[in-house]
């Protein structure tokens, strides 16, 4: 699977570090929604879905997570760890999160507003989505 991710830039000086995105330039669409997901205790996964349209950048702001992403080919497990870090899934990207360190905030930067009918919740589904696109 070709994972893409990001380096993002940071300023970092005795005062501690700051790190700044910008919508279509340092990602690869505008970012139309922002969310965070923190205090995941560390047996839990989360995620089990997939998106029609969606893209989305992950970034694992405080600690480290791992994130399994699926093509309907292939999957793979990423370890995502340190705030100027990011990884694309993809819309079609079936994805989990977990082993999340105490304190991780995993931050996701969203191409698009809440949708639920954007997304693809059952495995089965999915590879039958998966299928179809690929005709
Ligand atoms: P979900 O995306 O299923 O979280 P995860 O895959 O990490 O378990 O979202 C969990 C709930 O939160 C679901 O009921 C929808 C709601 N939600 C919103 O209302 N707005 C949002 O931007 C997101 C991401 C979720």
């Amino acid at each position: 699977m070709e994972n893409r991710y990001f380096s993002f830039n940071n300023r970092q000086d005795a005062a501690g570090k700051l790190i700044f995105i910008e919508g279509e330039q340092d990602i690869p669409f505008a970012i139309a929604r922002v969310y965070y997901i923190c205090d995941v205790p560390g047996d839990v996964r989360r995620g089990f879905h997939a998106h029609k349209t969606l893209r989305q950048v992950l970034i694992c702001a405080q600690g480290s997570c791992r994130i399994l992403l699926d093509n309907g080919r292939e999957r793979e497990t990423v370890k995502l760890e340190g705030p100027t870090r990011g990884l694309l899934v993809d819309a079609g990207v079936w994805h989990e999160m977990y082993d999340f360190t105490p304190g991780a905030v995993l931050l996701v930067l969203a191409s698009e507003h809440y949708d639920e009918s954007d997304y693809i919740r059952d495995y089965d589904v999915f590879k039958a989505y998966r299928k179809e696109n690929e005709k």
